[in-house]
């Protein structure tokens, strides 16, 4: 009797397990969606066919697309700083280079670091900018009817109530990067920046280096035949930066959340000779991590921590809809060289530019006016030196034939720092669209939150978000627009 009574529970509970999996089958949900599946950033996603998803939300009424837009042409953009720690000074001090430009307001936490930044403006002959400090003193700044544009260089956990405080108060934003270090942050400033029309732009400065720029130019004229694979990483040992951050956010920051926490500076160039989101998209990815062991000893030393998101190195693989392929790494733990890798593999030829700078072509591809002491390519190897510096040359980008000298003697990570904000300034100036747009920033900046739910799952893959709500397609390849276009 006892026995039959035990089979008989045993056997409704098989039934409702059954059952409970047969529903979850037919939604397409697996068992892993009835767990809690949410990132260190409070994100919620849920696992369907052994994929995880992110929601992606509608355009709401009263939002357009910003692909392609114009603002008013400005004569004069006048702007305000807010950040002026490490990063930010520079860009106050370049800005007094750029023709037609008023700087009317620093802004930091810290009274002292806005006031420091004035003795550029007084070596430029400019008049004093109102300073602003504390930790709400931007709002001030924002309110304010005689600034175009807020330039932001604060830590990533204060990039966006900044930029959403600013573009609600009718100011362009140009941030630095990533921008955005969540999903919703990335949503949230697509959708303020459709709402209220203002640029939002993030500050991504190595898609303007030399080599880099010179590369989307030949990739444009199919130097490299069809780019089928892209790599990018960050790799910067930061251990004698991690205590010079102002109240210690980066390591906060990389102490609380996993994945690849730093990925625009290798990817952006990536992006962008793939035309992701002008006639490409990238589908899913993937993304691997070591353990953290420098980064936790760097933490239980500075913050009593016993755990540590961040991973000391970690990789993510990209698919793209036409079908090809990225690589991102990111470690910023470890001794090693520099590297943003940076590295094109095409039908026709391929780049390198970490840890040496080269090329390989096939022989009928060059343009032997331009490289006259290149008789016959190895298509093995590199091509030699001398030619690569005459290919650097003769494939110069047309924005670093206009600023390139200046833009080395003003400086700025080699002068591409300086060629970021002219562009910036230049765009506003002539009402063009700017080079880097919000689905720009968001499909940067999305790699974090993304990579660290696949880490999370085993590498299980991810779909990445279509920023451009079905608008991917649009526009056809990637433009830098000059004055009269
Ligand atoms: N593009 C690049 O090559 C590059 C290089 C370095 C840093 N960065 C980026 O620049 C940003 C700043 O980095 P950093 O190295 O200068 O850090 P930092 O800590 O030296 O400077 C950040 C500054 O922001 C200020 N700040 C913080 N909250 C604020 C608030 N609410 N209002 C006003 N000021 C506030 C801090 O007081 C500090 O002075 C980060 O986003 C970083 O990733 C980019």
């Amino acid at each position: 009797m006892i026995k039959k009574t035990v089979n008989k529970i045993v056997m409704k509970k098989v039934l409702v397990a059954l059952l409970v999996f047969s529903v979850f089958s037919v939604l397409g949900v697996s068992e892993a969606t009835a767990q809690k599946n949410v990132t260190t950033h409070g994100t919620k996603y849920s696992i369907k066919n052994g994929v995880i998803e992110f929601k992606e939300p509608k355009r709401a009424k009263g939002q357009e697309s910003m692909l392609e837009f114009r603002a008013e042409p400005m004569k004069v953009v006048r702007v305000g700083f807010v950040g002026l720690g490490m990063r930010g000074p520079g860009a106050v001090e370049r800005f007094t280079h750029i023709p037609g430009v008023e700087i009317k307001a620093l802004c930091d936490k810290y009274a002292d670091r806005a006031a420091g930044c004035q003795r550029y403006l007084e070596k430029a002959g400019m008049p004093k900018a109102t300073e602003y400090s504390g930790d709400e003193g931007y709002k001030q700044m924002c309110e304010r009817d005689d600034i175009d544009l807020i330039y932001i260089a604060t830590s990533w956990q204060t990039h966006v109530p900044i930029a959403l405080y600013a573009m609600n108060h009718g100011k362009h934003v140009a941030i630095e990067v990533p921008s955005a270090p969540s999903l919703k942050d990335c949503w949230d400033l697509i959708d303020t920046s459709e709402k209220t029309r203002k640029h939002c732009m993030m500050l991504e400065n190595c898609v303007y280096d030399f080599f880099e720029l010179t590369c989307l130019n030949m990739a444009q004229k199919g130097l490299f035949g069809e780019v089928l694979h892209t790599e990018g990483a960050y790799i910067h040992n930061l251990e004698p930066f991690w205590d010079a951050y102002a109240d210690n956010w980066r390591l906060e920051f990389n102490q609380k959340h996993g994945g690849d926490v730093y990925a625009t500076h290798g990817f952006g160039p990536c992006c962008e000779v793939l035309n992701i989101h002008r006639g490409d998209k990238m589908e899913y990815l993937t993304s691997m991590a070591t353990k953290s062991v420098n980064g936790l000893a760097i933490a239980k030393k500075k913050m009593g921590s016993e755990t540590f998101a961040c991973g000391d190195h970690i990789v993510t693989l990209i698919q793209t809809k036409s079908g090809k392929s990225m690589e991102i790494q990111h470690n910023t733990f470890t001794p090693q060289p520099y590297s943003r890798m940076y590295q094109l593999t095409g039908t026709e030829g391929f780049a390198n530019k970490y840890p040496i700078e080269g090329f390989t072509f096939r022989n009928k591809n060059i343009d032997h006016s331009a490289t006259p002491d290149l008789e016959k390519l190895d298509e093995h190897d590199f091509i030699p030196d001398a030619a690569r510096e005459q290919m650097m040359q003769a494939y110069m980008h047309p924005i670093h034939k206009e600023v390139g000298e200046i833009a080395k003697q003003i400086g700025g990570h080699g002068g591409m720092d300086f060629v970021m904000d002219y562009r910036l300034v230049y765009c506003l100036q002539n009402g063009l669209p700017l080079d880097q747009d919000v689905y720009d920033l968001a499909e940067w900046c999305c790699i974090g939150e993304l990579s660290e739910a696949s880490h999370a799952h085993k590498s299980m893959p991810v779909k990445v978000p279509d920023f451009t709500r079905g608008e991917w397609n649009k526009v056809k390849g990637l433009k830098f627009y000059m004055k009269g276009e």
